[in-house]
């Protein structure tokens, strides 16, 4: 397809494109994020119905954009969009290899970067099929991820480090009992586990960010777990709660 013809059909479909004449951070972000195969994935999601506009980005991260975009039922969709230029991805290896699902690597940052987009597409197929609160997967081509949108049309749901919870309790049982069921029954850590991956909707928490999230036979497995744990612990600990790692690790196993 021509670079033209591809502009033509993308405009007024993509805010950031739209604005970038007009806003610095409009024009920064769409450098940064709309190389041509970009546009092409974004392109595709467009053209098949599986969105309608992407609209205003929601979040700024180390390897990628996320944005809020909107389906043709006016309902709302969330869609990162991992960076290929500017993106760490360097770091990115040691989750993908050693997890079975991931046999040939790529060597390539791009194949790299596509291989995470991937990973974490996967990782919340399983976790819906484990019934975990997480955003529903809804398409992956490339390095753009489309998944359920939590939040409302004013603002996306905060995330756990923001939130003045009612019952800081009853919110780490929650999360507690989210863990072990990931363990257990969708067989994988988190990994990157922290009150910044946890969003709160309706004083429910739903873990994001999985990418990273690995398999139980990875290496880095228990690791990571004790990790998270620890993190959650001490976010909790500071809200007054007596929180026990060990205690917390068992649980989660099992044991
Ligand atoms: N499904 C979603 N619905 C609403 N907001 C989201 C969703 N996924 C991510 N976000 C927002 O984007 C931010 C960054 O997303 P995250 O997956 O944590 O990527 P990063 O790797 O940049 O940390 C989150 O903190 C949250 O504010
Ligand atoms: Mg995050």
């Amino acid at each position: 397809m021509k670079e033209e013809e591809l502009y033509r059909i993308l405009e007024g479909k993509i805010q950031v494109l739209e604005r970038r004449e007009k806003s610095v951070e409009d024009r920064k972000t769409y450098d940064e994020v709309f190389d041509r195969n970009t546009l092409l994935a974004v392109y595709k999601l467009i053209s098949s119905g599986v969105m309608e506009t992407l609209d205003y980005p929601i979040s700024t991260g180390k390897e990628g954009n996320v944005f809020c975009a909107t389906k043709e039922d006016g309902s709302l969709l969330a869609v990162k969009i991992y960076r290929v230029s500017t993106s760490t991805y360097k770091n990115l290896t040691k989750y993908i290899t050693g997890d079975p699902r991931f046999r040939n690597i790529p060597k390539d940052r791009r194949g790299i970067i596509y291989t995470w987009a991937r990973k974490e597409y996967k990782n919340l197929s399983r976790m819906s099929a484990a019934k975990i609160a997480a955003p529903e997967p809804i398409k992956q081509i490339n390095n753009v991820l489309v998944m359920q949108y939590l939040g409302s049309k004013e603002q996306p749901a905060p995330m756990l480090k923001d939130v003045l919870l009612d019952n800081p309790k009853k919110s780490y049982k929650s999360i507690l009992n989210t863990i072990k069921n990931l363990y257990i029954n969708a067989k994988l850590v988190h990994g990157d586990l922290s009150e910044y991956n946890v969003l709160v909707e309706d004083g429910k928490c739903f873990l994001i960010d999985v990418g990273q999230s690995v398999v139980l036979e990875h290496p880095l497995a228990q690791e990571l777990l004790k990790r998270d744990v620890s993190n959650m612990a001490r976010y909790f600990k500071k809200l007054g709660l007596d929180t026990d790692e060990e205690d917390m690790l068992r649980y989660i196993r099992g044991d």
